[in-house]
């Protein structure tokens, strides 16, 4: 017989998008959600889901805010061990400590270990999904996806692809890549909680060959996500003007390859001409907001607000590890203070819904997960809003709910996150 499980607390749902309206009329709160069978099965008051589930095992959290599982859109969980690097940019920075870092994966055992640290870190942090780069090498891809399987996670991710501007031992070929992708696709996309991503690293890193290889893999599979980095930085965007001199724009060295697409994830996207931006839109393709690693690597800052008023699919992602942290409530934080920067600050309400059903809704994902509603996957977090004593005697004088969570948006981490559920199962709590 299933399990069926009632957490009662204050249960923090989206019926809509907080960035059309009044960000607090999108949020709804209910007292208590229950899960069966990996999923979520109800959500209402706890009378009403006691009486009506009276066999249910019971977690009471009293205040503490219950929200759908945070979703990371762009990581590498193969920087986990080089996270924090100092005093570099973009591309002195790749150079410098992320290849060297990336070459190690070639041992299938070194990919496990980190791996298996990277998605315990993750959890810690309330992070049930996430979307990742892996390497050029295939085990580092088999790797992630076993240990993610192992945990009953719901990820993506896909074996990055260069074949230039790398060093010896960190480069593919054209056909290399494609081969490699399509088995791997064919191995695990679709597989328990699993999906693929073609992962053409960035355009300085492909050749024309590969970047068209990869548009063909993609045409070849279009339900499959693409994801990749577009204008990140000033330096990168000139460098791209060099190696490709016939393209309009950065998006075209994607665009003109077939790497343009509603099922594209573009990650960072913050030196934008008028002419990509349209495109993005036209297309429905989805940007992913970056804020620590726009600030760590000195990239810019992205402009949440204007493009969100231009219909674009935006989500909030890490970037670990040229993003400074595996925590999306300190991502929260560093995009509110980008906003701020800009002028446009975000709602408590916003930066919690990007966090989870926004980020949900760039992977495609918003009917299953990064949300509570009947029939989504059962992946929550619990979160503590007063897990230190500096968060604590702030949040004891907030009016209202918001007051309440913000302080926690801005200054918690892992301690904040009391449990996490992962497919209806307790992944961190007691
Ligand atoms: N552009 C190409 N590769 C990377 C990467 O690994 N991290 C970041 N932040 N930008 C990139
Ligand atoms: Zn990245």
């Amino acid at each position: 017989m299933t399990e069926t499980t009632i957490l009662t607390g204050r249960v923090l749902s989206f019926d809509g998008t907080p960035f059309d309206d009044t960000p607090t009329e999108a949020a709804r709160f209910d007292s208590a959600v229950v899960l069966a069978g990996g999923q979520i099965v109800a959500r209402g008051t706890v009378a009403d889901l006691c009486a009506a589930y009276p066999q249910a095992k019971r977690h009471d959290h009293g205040d503490k805010v219950i929200c759908a599982g945070f979703v990371d859109p762009h990581v590498h969980y193969p920087q986990t061990a080089m996270i924090a690097s100092w005093g570099k940019r973009l591309i002195d920075w790749l150079n410098s400590y992320t290849f060297p870092e990336e070459m190690r994966f070639a041992d299938p055992a070194y990919a496990a270990r980190i791996a298996a640290r990277y998605l315990d870190l993750t959890t810690a942090e309330g992070t049930t999904t996430m979307c990742s780069f892996c390497t050029i090498h295939p085990e580092s891809v088999e790797a992630f996806f076993t240990e993610a399987q192992k945990r009953g996670q719901r990820v993506v991710a896909g074996k990055t692809c260069m074949d230039r501007n790398a060093p010896d031992g960190l480069r593919d070929t054209a056909q290399s890549g494609y081969d490699d992708s399509k088995a791997l696709l064919q191995r695990w996309h679709g597989v328990d909680r699993l999906s693929y991503a073609i992962t053409p690293r960035f355009s300085p890193t492909s050749s024309p060959e590969q970047l068209e290889a990869m548009g063909a893999l993609w045409a070849e599979h279009p339900d499959c996500l693409m994801q990749t980095h577009l204008s990140e930085q000033t330096d990168e965007i000139a460098w791209v003007k060099e190696l490709f001199p016939q393209a309009r724009d950065y998006l075209d060295t994607y665009e003109q390859f077939g790497l343009l697409g509603a099922n594209g994830l573009y990650g960072h996207a913050i030196h934008l001409e008028p002419r990509e931006r349209d495109r993005l839109r036209e297309v429905g393709a989805a940007l992913v907001h970056c804020p620590t690693s726009n600030t760590f690597i000195g990239s810019g800052l992205f402009d949440m607000t204007g493009l969100m008023a231009e219909g674009h699919r935006i989500g909030l992602a890490t970037d670990t590890g040229g993003g400074s942290s595996f925590s999306m409530l300190r991502t929260m934080a560093a995009a509110y203070e980008i906003g701020q920067l800009r002028g446009t600050p975000l709602h408590a309400a916003q930066l919690l819904w990007l966090a989870t059903a926004g980020s949900a809704q760039a992977l495609g994902m918003a009917d299953r997960i990064g949300n509570i509603a009947p029939g989504m996957e059962a992946d929550l977090v619990v979160l503590d809003l007063s897990s230190t004593p500096a968060i604590a005697q702030r949040a004891a004088e907030a009016g209202d709910i918001w007051e309440a969570v913000f302080p926690t948006l801005m200054m918690g981490d892992d301690r904040a996150v009391a449990e996490v559920w992962i497919g209806g199962r307790r992944a961190k709590g007691d």
